[in-house]
C-alpha cells in the first residue's frame, strides 16, 4: 500500500551492561515493541556507553549478544524496526567527537548521572563518563529522531541533546531535527524487591532485589516471595508502602489490571497470597520470552545476520547527517 504520510522516527537505546531486567522490560523494552507499528523505530545497544565503567571483556561480549537476543525475544522485530549495535556503526563515535566540541564543560558538570556515577566509581572518573551525554546526543541526532522514549533518569540528557542541537543549528542552519524526549505513560517504574526506594538494578547488592528476564520460574517465585513489604498486611497503594506499591505496579503492568481492581482482588488476603499471584503473573509473562531467547541464542548465525544487516542500514542513514555536519563545520570533503 502507498504510504501517504511518513511515520515519525523514534530512537532509543539501552546499555548492554548486564542482563536485561524485569525493570528494563516493563519500563522500556515492552514499549519499544508497542511503538513498532505506529513509528519508524530505531533501537540500539549502546555498548560504547557501557565502557565508561570498566568491563570484563569476555563478560561484555556475552552481555551484548544476550541483550540483543533478549530484546528480540521480547518482540523487537528486525523486519519492522532497525535494531543495531552502536559500536558497529562508526558514525556514532565520530559524531560524538564533533558534538563534544559544541558541549560546554559547565553543562556536563551539571549532569546528575555524572555526579552519581562519579561517586559510585570514584576510582575511575574517566573523560568518557564525563562526555557520555555528547555520545548520547549523537545517537539521537544522527537519525533525525522525532521522539525519544527514555526513563526519568535520562531526561536531563535529552534536554542537553536539544540544547546542543539548537546551538549547532543556530550557528550552521537547520542541520538537526530537535527531538522530543518523553517518559512513556504506560512504562512502569520498577523498584528493587529488596529496597523499594531504589530502582530495580542489575547491580543491586542483594540478588533477590532484581528479577532478570531470563530467570527460571523457580527463581522468580523465590524472589517475589522474599520481596520486602510492610507490617500492615493490607494490599493498597499508599505513601510509605513502597514495597507493596512496587508489587502492585508490577502486577498492574503485567496483568493490565488497575490499582483499584488489585486492591479489591486482594481485600482480606495476606501478603503471602499477593506475592504468589504477582510472581505467577510475572512467570507467565516472561515464559514465552525465555523460550524464544533460548532458540535465538543457539542460532548465532541468525543473530549475526540480523545485527550485520541493521548496522549497514544504520550506517547509511547516519552517514547522511554526519556528512552534512562535517561539511557545515568546515572539514574538506
Ligand atoms: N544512556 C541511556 C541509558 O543508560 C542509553 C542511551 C544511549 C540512550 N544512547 C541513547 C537512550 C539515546 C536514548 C537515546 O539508559
Amino acid at each position: 500500500m502507498e504510504q501517504t504520510e511518513k511515520k515519525q522516527v523514534v530512537f532509543s537505546a539501552i546499555q548492554p551492561s548486564g542482563t536485561i531486567t524485569l525493570g528494563n522490560y516493563l519500563g522500556a523494552v515492552r514499549n519499544w515493541v508497542k511503538m513498532q507499528d505506529e513509528y519508524d523505530c530505531i533501537y540500539a545497544l549502546a555498548d560504547l556507553h557501557t565502557i565508561t565503567v570498566r568491563q570484563n571483556p569476555a563478560q561484555m561480549r556475552r552481555n551484548i549478544l544476550d541483550a540483543y537476543a533478549s530484546i528480540m525475544a521480547c518482540g523487537v522485530d528486525v523486519e519492522k524496526s532497525l535494531f543495531f549495535i552502536q559500536s558497529h556503526v562508526h558514525t556514532h563515535a565520530e559524531m560524538a567527537w564533533v558534538l563534544n566540541c559544541y558541549t560546554q564543560f559547565g553543562e556536563l558538570s551539571r549532569m546528575t548521572q555524572f555526579k552519581d556515577k562519579s561517586k559510585k566509581h570514584a576510582d575511575n572518573i574517566n573523560a568518557g563518563l564525563f562526555t557520555y551525554p555528547a555520545l548520547m546526543a549523537g545517537d539521537i541526532l544522527l537519525y533525525q529522531a522525532d521522539k525519544v522514549p527514555v526513563g526519568a533518569d535520562q531526561k536531563q540528557h535529552i534536554e542537553l541533546t536539544c540544547d546542543i542541537a539548537k546551538r549547532f543549528n543556530g550557528i550552521y542552519g537547520d542541520v538537526f531535527k530537535i527531538p522530543e524526549g518523553f517518559i512513556p505513560k504506560n512504562g512502569a517504574r520498577v523498584m528493587s524487591l529488596q529496597n523499594p526506594l531504589n530502582k530495580m538494578s542489575k547491580s543491586d547488592e542483594n540478588v533477590n532485589g532484581c528479577v532478570h528476564l531470563l530467570d527460571t520460574p523457580e527463581v522468580i517465585m523465590r524472589k517475589f516471595k522474599r520481596a520486602v513489604t510492610d507490617s500492615e498486611a493490607c494490599v493498597r497503594y499508599a505513601e510509605g508502602k513502597d514495597g507493596v506499591n512496587n508489587l502492585m505496579t508490577i502486577y498492574s503492568a503485567v496483568t493490565g489490571k488497575s490499582l483499584d481492581a488489585i486492591e479489591a482482588e486482594f481485600a482480606g488476603k495476606g501478603y503471602g497470597d499477593f506475592k504468589t499471584a504477582v510472581g505467577e503473573a510475572v512467570v507467565e509473562e516472561l515464559r514465552p520470552i525465555r523460550e524464544r531467547y533460548e532458540q535465538l541464542i543457539r542460532d548465532k548465525a541468525y543473530l549475526e545476520d540480523c545485527y550485520r544487516q541493521a548496522a549497514g542500514v544504520a550506517l547509511k542513514i547516519s552517514s547522511r547527517t554526519l556528512g552534512k555536519v562535517m561539511k557545515k563545520v568546515g572539514f574538506v570533503r
